[in-house]
């Protein structure tokens, strides 16, 4: 269903997507969006296989080397040096537009926010914006790029359990979409910075709706042990205390974001039952109208083939069809529906690319290849044992026969990129592509060991520019007194 909805676009409009150019021409429809994006089909076996873990314009140059966004990754790696982020442009527009075309054809009034934290960056920024893509930030310094990035500002989302004075003045006095409030401190904070510039702020209630998600499964608890949000069991002080005493505050509705990586669509199902069930004891008790439902993010996608994802359509027409039946029976007006994917729109866009260097063979044990990366530009790994895939990216038509473990340069024992992986005969020199790094990646990065952060290139139709450019010894020093 998801390709036939893609095709259709494609055909609708057939323009090329360069690098630096606009992505998208606004006059198309209600929310400015051209679905530009090109119908592809991996004719390599290997990609083929691991389809939703590559970058869709993946391919294999004749020489048996990676292609991604029509560029040679072995040429990459020599042109910015490695590691180096490589960051796909078509298959970042065309996850936004398997959101988007779902929303338009099954629940129109919507808006799709990026959730920034994935990856917090201009160029992407700028693509989302073009696409009619909200935003949602979680710290000044996200908002500040926001701002600089020209992103329409009524569709930017400010999240955070613990936003700063500083930070809320930004964004009041920017008069930015939303303001996601998380607790009492922060209300009355909201309130009297609206006071002082004389305005309402429109906000949205976070609640913990007592879901706990784990990859593979849910459970529906009473109460949440979360840091995050306000307790079911608060309603009532919350709502009277917004209706009687804070009249610089207008409250629109409820958010919330069960976790992330979730592979089940009831999760999410039941999260909206539970909130429009809040929106219905809003309305009788307190004569609040709620217009705005937002879901939060949360949605899995395929790191390696064990991952088994729903598809966005499917997600999007039982959210739907949930809301429809929700409110029909709850006599309530059906609201606007907002959610906030990160890692379904960035993270299969995104490869990284590493130099082979060193390697040790354990006695009887296990063989180590080392790459000239990591933890601090992968965290992911060491912090949640999270699993990855990896090509050899000049040996991808060579056979897979020696089992091996990716390890980081950094000094640590867990620095571990891929435990046992069957790659080619890997040599100093080769290029491992580690795929799905789009999100969380770059933007969790650090500069542990005094290593400089690596470059990210955009690639697209052939061309590649730089979006962040690599770290130097000097950046590292430079604040140091
Ligand atoms: C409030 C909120 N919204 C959205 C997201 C995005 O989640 P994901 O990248 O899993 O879609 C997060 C992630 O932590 C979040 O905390």
């Amino acid at each position: 269903m998801v390709e036939e909805v893609l095709n259709r676009c494609t055909l609708q409009n057939r323009r090329s997507l360069f690098v630096s150019e606009p992505v998208v021409d606004r006059n198309i429809n209600a929310r400015g969006t051209v679905y530009n994006v090109q119908s592809i089909m991996p004719t390599n076996t290997y990609i083929k296989d691991h389809k939703n873990i590559f970058p869709i314009t993946s391919e294999v140059s004749k020489k048996g080397e990676l292609m991604v966004g029509g560029c040679n990754t072995i040429e990459l790696a020599k042109q910015y040096g490695t590691p180096l982020y490589v960051i796909d442009k078509e298959t970042f527009a065309s996850k936004c537009n398997e959101y988007l075309t779902g929303f338009d054809s099954l629940y129109k009034n919507s808006l799709i926010l990026y959730a920034g934290k994935a990856f917090a960056n201009k160029a992407i920024f700028s693509i989302a914006n073009e696409l009619g893509l909200g935003l949602d930030v979680v710290s000044g310094g996200e908002l500040y790029l926001a701002l600089k990035t020209n992103f329409n500002k009524e569709n930017i989302f400010f999240h955070g359990n613990n936003k700063q004075k500083d930070e809320l003045e930004l964004a009041i006095k920017n008069k930015i979409g939303r303001i996601v409030v998380d607790n009492y401190h922060e209300l009355t904070l909201i309130n009297e910075l609206s006071q002082k510039y004389n305005q309402k702020t429109n906000i949205l209630i976070r609640l913990t709706p007592g879901i706990e998600c784990h990859t593979h499964e849910y459970i529906k608890t009473g109460h949440l042990d979360s840091k995050f949000g306000f307790d079911l069991d608060e309603r009532d002080t919350l709502l009277s205390l917004i209706k009687n005493k804070l009249q610089n505050i207008s409250l629109k509705g409820f958010h919330a974001h069960i976790g992330s990586q979730i592979f089940e669509i009831n999760s999410f199902t039941d999260t909206i039952s539970i909130l429009l069930d809040e929106f219905k004891y809003a309305k009788s008790k307190f004569n609040f109208t709620f217009t705005e439902l937002n879901i939060g993010g949360g949605i899995g996608i395929s790191y390696t083939n064990e991952d088994d994802p729903f598809k966005i359509f499917d997600w999007i027409e039982k959210v739907a069809k949930t809301i429809k039946l929700k409110c029909k029976e709850f006599d309530l007006e059906e609201p606007k529906l907002i959610c906030e994917p990160g890692r379904s729109l960035i993270a299969n866009s995104g490869i990284t690319l590493y130099s082979v260097g060193s390697s040790k063979q354990v006695p009887n044990g296990r063989k180590y290849i080392a790459v000239d990366g990591g933890m601090a530009d992968n965290p992911r790994p060491i912090t949640y044992q999270a699993k990855y895939h990896a090509v050899a990216a000049n040996k991808i038509n060579e056979k897979d026969e020696e089992l091996v473990t990716l390890a980081g340069r950094y000094c640590e024992s867990g620095d571990i990129l891929i435990k046992d992986i069957k790659l080619p005969k890997l040599n100093p020199g080769d290029i491992i592509a580690v795929l799905g790094t789009g999100a969380y990646n770059y933007s969790m990065a650090s500069n542990y060991n005094m290593v400089p952060r690596p470059a990210c290139v955009l690639v697209s139709k052939g061309k590649s520019e730089i979006i962040i450019a690599r770290e130097t010894y000097e950046d590292l020093i430079q604040k140091h007194k």
